[in-house]
């Protein structure tokens, strides 16, 4: 992974392959950001002159390289697009979404470059932290399956030099800390999600995870389709049925020894879902690889939860299985015993994230946690309601929404709120079993979370994150989300235990 160091020299002094300044578009258009003086100065006051004569305007993440020609240490200035400068009379801080994606783009539009300035608005731990986050999470590349074409591909920024004031502040550093921590915790979810499900089987899903649990100090448990069977996990087992690669259960703990609080992580884990004997279409199907974005967000977030030493206990599951259609698989009609024993009729086997949830929940709740998180990408409906990028949070407790919506906004996440509406649970009632997988045809999002409520613990506090549509990109890179997986959800989650473990919640 890239690194972030903080130095408190001149930007225009700095020996680096290129600089990154930041550009607003005020009401009297393009302004230098705070953060670019000193370039100014080097520039003999025409920097602002020269990015407009190139045709820069300041709009949020539009860039804009311009050649230094001696003027700096670097032989590249490059422009960063803030949009409109803050509304403020006093201390301007800047919007830290706003600066991460700044930072992003210009990591990723300097992809090649061993070493890259960053003088960009940095005044306050806020600022720094943001900047550090974004161009760390922007230097991210997938290229384990590149030969031919590898050369086409340029590595990310190797090392950022974050300039500011503030280099020698114990807060700064710790907040430059706790981005790799972050960041490398969503590059980890990034890398399982770009892996071709061929070589991710449920099998190697959980080794990937046991190693990457053991590497961070953390206890692992996995449950095999042995393990399963004796357990009576029906859900996963049922999924797991028609694929030639068995499933799994990982439990990742991570104890803080001081902590009360308890909080249980569940992700969903299907390595890859055809809809099994409910066939998908295949344009459906091109996306299915990243349908254990949810376990690889937990399994990842449990890893930064040990590294930062949080003050609290965590423990994720991940149910791992392989959605496929064969002569083993699961029928339209069949009923699964879910662990604990509740019954479900199969109506619709590509409605398979649920039942593999159900078995988890059921078993995370029998710790009574005082939070549950779930966290899946669960269905199309979510795409449909919230669009590609907004994951939805929905939960069986007003504050807890409210607690998640607020983690994921200071994480600079896009997550909204959603129901959880009583009447559309009897739509899924079942003529033979406990409950059906599927309900009403409208608002399949809200179905979906209400019938995971069904396996929630009685009296426990539990939310849900429907993140089917931001756990994959499948368009352009843009800010510092690149193509494919994203690591939706990691920062949430850390956030969110953060937040448990200052007594928040
Ligand atoms: N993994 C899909 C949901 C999904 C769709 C994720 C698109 C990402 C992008 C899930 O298992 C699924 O197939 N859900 C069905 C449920 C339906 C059969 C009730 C859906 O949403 O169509
Ligand atoms: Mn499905
Ligand atoms: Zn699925």
């Amino acid at each position: 992974m890239s690194t972030v160091s903080l130095s408190n020299a001149k930007p225009a002094g700095l020996k680096v392959e290129a600089l990154v300044i930041g550009v607003t578009n005020g009401p009297k258009g393009l302004v230098l950001a705070p953060g670019a003086e000193d370039v100014d100065k080097a520039f003999k006051g025409r920097l602002v002159a020269t990015v407009q004569a190139l045709g820069g305007t300041g709009k949020k993440n539009e860039v804009v390289k311009l050649p230094s020609l001696g003027a700096t240490g670097a032989p590249v200035v490059v422009a960063v697009g803030l949009g409109p400068a803050p509304q403020s009379k006093g201390e301007a801080t800047y919007d830290e979404e706003t600066l991460r994606r700044a930072a992003g783009t210009a990591a990723r539009a300097l992809a090649g470059s061993a070493r890259v300035g960053l003088a960009l608005p940095a005044s306050t731990v806020g600022e720094i932290a943001a900047v550090a986050e974004g161009a760390l999470l922007g230097a991210y590349a997938y290229r384990s399956y590149r030969v031919a074409s590898k050369a086409d591909h340029k590595d990310p920024v190797d090392a950022f030099t974050l300039l500011t004031g503030s280099a020698r502040d114990r807060a700064a550093k710790k907040a430059v800390d706790r981005a790799h921590t972050l960041v490398s915790a969503v590059h980890l979810a990034r890398d399982l999600v770009n892996t071709p499900p061929s070589d991710l089987p449920p099998a190697v899903f959980a080794d990937e995870a046991s190693k990457a649990a053991k590497d961070a100090g953390l206890s692992v448990e996995v449950l095999d389709e042995k393990a399963l069977r004796k357990a009576g996990y029906g859900g996963i087992l049922g999924v797991g049925q028609g694929s030639s690669r068995p499933p799994r259960l990982v439990k990742i703990s991570y104890r803080s020894g001081r902590g009360k609080k308890h909080l249980a992580l569940v992700g969903k884990g299907i390595t890859f879902d055809s809809g099994g004997l409910s066939l998908k279409p295949s344009s459906a199907m091109e996306w299915m690889k990243a349908d254990m974005g949810g376990a690889a967000a937990v399994i990842a977030a449990v890893t930064a939860v040990a590294r930062l030493g949080l003050d609290v206990n965590v423990t994720a599951w991940a149910p791992m299985a392989e959605n496929m259609p064969s002569g083993t698989a699961q029928r339209p009609s069949d009923v699964l015993r879910i662990y604990g024993g509740k019954t479900v009729e199969v109506l619709n086997t590509d409605a398979e994230g649920r039942l593999i949830l159900a078995d988890a929940l059921v078993r995370a709740s029998e710790d009574s946690p005082d939070l549950i998180v779930d966290v899946a990408t669960l269905t199309g409906a979510q795409l449909v309601a919230l669009g590609s990028r907004t994951s939805a949070i929905m939960a069986n407790d007003d504050d807890l929404r409210t607690a998640v919506y607020e983690a994921a906004k200071g994480a600079g996440e896009q997550m909204w709120p959603m129901p959880l509406p009583e009447e559309l649970r009897a739509s899924m009632d079942s003529s033979v079993a406990d409950i059906a997988n599927m309900g009403d045809k409208y608002g399949g999002m809200l179905v979906a979370g209400l019938f995971l409520r069904d396996f929630v613990g009685e009296g426990l506090r539990w939310a849900h994150l429907d993140i089917a549509g931001p756990a994959f990109n499948d368009s352009p890179p843009h800010g510092y989300t690149p193509k494919g997986g994203t690591g939706a959800a990691v920062r949430t989650l850390v956030r969110l235990a953060e937040e448990v473990a200052a007594g928040a919640l």
